[in-house]
């Protein structure tokens, strides 16, 4: 199967099967201080904050979806572009691999004249490095969106459940080390739905990694996604379908590397009070994928709406935990 069309294929599953999303990163059990005496002007409350040197309305990134060839995939990321600039929020794209295949997919990519104002992100898998790609593949995805960063994102859990996936990720942290230090903006790394261990935090800072979107289990999950699409076998994706650190846990095991870390909460982020949440765990911003899939094919608005929700969630629970401001730039 050609990457576009399994790419279609993710999204049309992720729109049928509600329980794809699993609704369990671990928000639930924590409780937030609340302040009775907050001592401060809710209008005066500023949610913004300064990433990648571009100024947001709070921290936040609509997180890696798609790209491809169909008419939807282009849709979905013309939507999402505007209505992140439009709410000064980033947007990251989905992984970049389907341009090397088919080059009329580029067209999916070239976002910057919706979005000339926000950090735009770029994304390719780290295993691809395993398989032919390399500096001028990362060089390439940057160029072709006018990216400020650039995503590899992790997911040997999709990868080995994966019919004819691929599933050697055997020395790779060596590799991310020469592209990190090679590539012109920030290389970024991202989990999609699993989370990272204390050992991989470690890992990536030995390569010079700074930022990391932690994207634990609890939001979309990709063994179930697996298991809807494959046919042949129902039984491995759903085995592994909670597999993983929720976004909790594996922010916990992030505690000793915070100042050498710029952590983003991704996975199971469901609304600005999940945001806040990750932030009092040590997070500098958070990102959501799968809740905005749907509204991203309908209209801008409807993404637009979507992300003033988050927002406004996240003011009141900044305003109603005392907090006037978010303490954390990425600089
Ligand atoms: C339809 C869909 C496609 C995705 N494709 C990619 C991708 O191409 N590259 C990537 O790094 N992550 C991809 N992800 C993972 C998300 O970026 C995110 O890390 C993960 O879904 C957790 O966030 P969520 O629970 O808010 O969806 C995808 C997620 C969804 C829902």
């Amino acid at each position: 199967m050609s990457v576009a069309k399994r790419k279609d294929e993710h999204i049309a599953q992720c729109l049928k099967d509600p329980a794809v999303d699993r609704y369990d990163a671990g928000f639930d059990c924590i409780t937030l201080v609340h302040r009775a005496l907050p001592e401060l002007d809710f209008d005066k409350v500023d949610t913004s904050i300064t990433f990648l040197g571009r100024k947001l309305s709070f921290p936040f990134i609509l997180s890696s979806m798609t790209g491809g060839t169909s008419r939807e995939t282009i849709t979905i990321n013309q939507n999402l572009a505007k209505a992140a600039e439009e709410c000064k929020v980033a947007f990251a794209v989905g992984s970049q691999r389907v341009m090397f295949e088919d080059k009329k997919a580029e067209k999916s990519f070239k976002l910057r004249e919706f979005a000339p104002s926000i950090p735009l992100i770029a994304n390719l898998g780290a295993v691809q490095l395993n398989y032919g790609f390399g500096l001028a593949e990362c060089r390439k995805a940057v160029k072709v969106l006018d990216a400020d960063a650039l995503f590899l994102h992790l997911n040997p859990l999709q990868e080995v459940i994966q019919k004819g996936g691929n599933r050697n990720f055997a020395d790779l942290a060596d590799k991310i080390k020469s592209i990190r230090s090679k590539l012109e903006v920030p290389l970024m790394i991202k989990e999609t739905g699993c989370g990272f261990s204390e050992a991989d935090y470690q890992l990536l800072i030995n390569c010079g990694i700074r930022y990391i979107d932690v994207a634990g289990r609890g939001g979309t999950s990709w063994g179930r996604i697996e298991h809807l699409c494959n046919k042949d076998d129902n039984s491995l994706g759903l085995a592994f379908q909670d597999w993983g650190l929720s976004t909790v846990e594996t922010l916990e095991q992030a505690d000793k590397f915070k100042n050498q870390l710029f952590l983003i909460a991704g996975g199971g982020i469901r609304s600005g009070i999940d945001l806040a949440k990750a932030m009092s765990l040590g997070a500098g911003m958070g990102s959501a994928a799968l809740p905005f899939l749907k509204a991203a094919l309908e209209s801008k608005d409807a993404v637009v709406k979507l992300i003033e929700e988050f927002r406004e969630q996240f003011k009141i629970a900044l305003f109603l935990t005392g907090h006037k401001n978010v303490r954390m730039n990425d600089d």
